[in-house]
């Protein structure tokens, strides 16, 4: 952040909606690595990168991320969507995945942690995903989050765990 109600987003200096300034934490590009799991598939590992971006004084981050083979550097998943944070420390994310599943993400947020946690409540166009949480840290320049998800066979379970640097 470089002063009130501004943030640094990529070159420019843009003016920062109000309900977006309490998450500027999460504004930038990161990169890192990140590995897969669950009871019933082999782990893998993934570089990925993480894009959240804002318009000036839109009330709304928009988020990209790609997925790449650590071993191959093939294209994994893909996904993108909306976060809206609310003043209240609510917040309500969409997402539209590359293997065609949509979620609606509901959560809150708090500032002085860096912390956002989601719960969806609704996940839409799976065969086999029920439920997601995602979970997101920022602290000291690096954004962690894991991702939880419940199929129709498993309970809710980590699937996913990063670790990025903000470029
Ligand atoms: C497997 C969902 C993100 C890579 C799966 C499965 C589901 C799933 C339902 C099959 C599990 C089963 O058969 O029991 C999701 C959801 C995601 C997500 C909801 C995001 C919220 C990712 C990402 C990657 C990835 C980011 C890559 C970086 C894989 C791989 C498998 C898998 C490699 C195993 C495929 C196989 O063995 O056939 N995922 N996934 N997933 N996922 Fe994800």
């Amino acid at each position: 952040m470089v002063d009130e109600g501004t943030v640094s987003n990529q070159s420019e200096t843009l003016p920062v909606h109000p309900a977006v300034k309490p998450i500027s934490f999460l504004l930038g590009i990161w990169r890192g690595e990140g590995e897969g799991f669950f009871p019933t598939i082999s782990s893998f590992n993934y570089s990925e990168e993480l894009q959240f971006s804002h318009s000036p004084n839109k009330p709304v981050i928009a988020y990209s991320q790609k997925t790449w083979n650590l071993k191959s550097g093939q294209p994994m998943h893909s996904e993108s969507g909306y976060w809206r944070p609310k003043l209240d420390g609510t917040i309500e994310v969409v997402i539209a995945q590359s293997t065609g599943l949509v979620e609606v993400q509901k959560g809150t947020y708090d500032m002085e942690e860096g912390v956002v946690k989601l719960s969806s409540e609704l996940v839409g166009n799976a065969s086999k995903v029920k439920e997601i949480t995602r979970v997101f840290k920022v602290e000291n320049c690096k954004l962690s989050y894991v991702v939880e998800m419940a199929t129709s066979l498993i309970g809710l379970q980590p699937h996913l765990r990063a670790s990025l640097k903000k470029l």
